[in-house]
């Protein structure tokens, strides 16, 4: 049963370096699995491990069977996974089967001319007057077509340069794939991520966009296109669609409702759980990432009770979360770290773990790790954020309005090495890190969280009630008060029982009007962050403040 599991990110190369080199590692990942199984999660998902040029850290795969030796070996790999299980913690692979790294035999071999493997990825000509085959544009920034070695032909690229888009028309190239997942599968893993799954079904006859690069119109031409969801089926019976116990969730990039009820209501055979996007583009102005405007609250609760309402009354199932190794820290964007760094944390942890869906804690974010503001861009290494960083410049913006952007919406600002406690580097590596560790890290680390802090054990109990109170992993939801400005607010249902959630997301106080069908029962205070104890027709919030009722039947 998957629904009232909890499932941690890892981000590898950020999480815990034991042989110095500055990268984290599969041994220090072994040597932190007691902190995970303290914090009580069921899964922890790793983020790509395999050999890789790194250019987008990992995911950019250039072997799908080996362990990049920057990590460790498949030694440890097994070790890892033998560790976890004693431990009653699962191993969840990330499978980046959209795109394979460039330096990836099958795009050597095509690249030499072999006709095999040429038809492994989606080569075209230019048009007759020149141009790029189409007009789309890379997710990266940039066209997203590249020059195929001198071949007069250009190879599609939705993401950087590197990582080209694998022909799934061709059986071959699905076969390869499978055989993948379940080469994994003998290794004993409990769970898959897949990657960017949506844009897999892009359509033969490449036709340029009209809504202008990078419009949804242009997303449209390669996103949940129907062959996408039978070949997930197709990916499904072939690999862990026999296991009952494997868990899925695909990573899906602009979707919608009613494609999120087809990928995971189980009656189709596609997958377990999906993660969804548009609720972390509240602070996008005019669908812009690269801009820093505040955050549209009543939309972001707009989005949340949408996706939650319509996976409830479709059968399917939502990944929920608010970080992730792509985001900015959501502490540092939707709340206050200076001055009240619990109260925000532990509120926006409250949100979404009594959502219905399956949460996933991102690493660090137990402990309230935040943006780091870096002011230098030599100080980011994403390519997504360098490339934007050249765009933004050459639309006219200065370095310092650049550098305002990237501060807050950058993905490096997620991957900032984990701060374990308060020696040189945070406890992370004995040498360089490969990404700066953030400046915070004397106040904000494991070891004092531990010894003196609040946010840690809060994520625990939170974990714990999921498994405590039926309620929240199997209850039906539902959103109310949405129009109101400063408050979350949402029930869940069970058996006659309802669970209450209060989410201030504010300083200062905001007061909400109970409805009368929660009054007049009998309930106990579950968990809150602050004072409120009592449940009663109104009920008065302080500074990002919240509670949680359960009400008897
Ligand atoms: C997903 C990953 C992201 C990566 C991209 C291309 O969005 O989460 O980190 O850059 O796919 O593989």
């Amino acid at each position: 049963m998957h629904q009232d599991k909890v499932i941690y990110q890892i981000y590898p190369k950020s999480f815990k370096d034991t042989d110095g080199n500055g990268f984290g590692d599969l041994p220090g990942i072994i040597s932190k699995l007691d902190y995970l199984k303290q914090l009580g999660i069921d899964i922890a998902w790793l983020s790509p491990i395999y050999p890789s040029p790194q250019y987008d850290n990992g995911y950019d795969v250039a072997d799908y069977t080996a362990i990049n030796p920057l990590f460790g070996t498949m030694e440890d790999f097994d070790t890892l996974v033998k560790e976890a299980k004693d431990r009653g913690i699962g191993i969840m692979l990330d499978m980046v089967l959209n795109h394979c790294s460039t330096e990836h035999e099958w795009f050597q071999k095509a690249l030499a001319g072999d006709k095999y493997y040429q038809d492994f990825f989606y080569l075209r000509p230019a048009k007759d007057d020149g141009s790029l085959p189409t007009n789309w544009e890379s997710k990266f920034g940039g066209p997203a077509w590249e020059p195929f070695g001198d071949a007069d032909l250009y190879y599609l690229h939705l993401f950087d340069v590197h990582q080209a888009d694998l022909n799934w028309h061709n059986p071959n190239v699905r076969r390869e794939l499978f055989d993948v997942v379940r080469f994994w599968m003998d290794k004993g893993v409990q769970g898959f991520r897949l990657d960017v799954l949506n844009v897999i079904g892009k359509s033969e006859d490449f036709v340029d966009s009209t809504g202008g690069p990078s419009s949804s119109q242009e997303k449209g031409l390669y996103t949940d296109t129907p062959i996408v969801h039978e070949w997930i089926h197709e990916l499904n019976k072939a690999t862990f669609g026999d296991d009952p116990n494997l868990i899925t969730v695909g990573e899906m990039s602009s979707t919608n409702v009613p494609n999120g009820i087809k990928y995971t209501n189980p009656d189709r055979e596609e997958l377990t759980m999906i993660f969804s996007f548009h609720h972390l583009k509240v602070d996008y102005e005019n669908g812009e990432k690269w801009s820093n405007p505040e955050f549209d609250f009543l939309e972001l609760k707009e989005i949340l009770n949408e996706w939650q309402e319509g996976m409830s009354d479709g059968g399917g199932w939502n990944a929920v979360f608010y970080n992730n190794h792509d985001q900015p820290r959501a502490n540092s964007r939707f709340g206050d770290v200076e001055n009240f760094p619990y109260e925000t944390a532990t509120m926006l942890a409250q949100t979404i773990h009594f959502m219905r869906g399956t949460p996933y804690v991102y690493q660090g974010e137990e402990i309230g790790m935040t943006n780091p503001m870096f002011d230098d861009i030599e100080d980011y290494a994403d390519i997504e954020t360098t490339n934007n960083y050249a765009i933004m410049l050459e639309n006219g913006k200065t370095h310092e309005e650049a550098m305002e952007i990237i501060k807050a919406k950058s993905r490096d600002n997620g991957r900032t090495p984990v701060q374990w406690s308060d020696e040189p580097q945070a406890g992370f590596t004995t040498g360089e890190p490969w990404l700066k560790v953030a400046e915070n890290y004397p106040e904000i680390n494991v070891e004092k969280e531990l010894k003196d802090g609040k946010i840690f054990n809060y994520y625990r109990d939170l974990i714990q009630l999921r498994k405590d109170h039926p309620i929240v992993s199997q209850g039906s939801y539902h959103g109310f008060a949405l129009d109101h400005p400063a408050i979350m607010a949402y029930s869940r249902h069970l058996d006659g029982q309802d669970l209450v959630v209060l989410a201030h997301y504010y300083p200062g106080e905001a007061t909400i009007d109970i409805p009368e069908e929660f009054l007049g029962r009998n309930y106990q205070r579950l968990i809150g962050n602050g004072d409120c104890e009592e449940l009663s027709n109104q009920v008065t919030l302080k500074d990002y403040e919240t509670v949680a009722f359960l009400i008897e039947a």
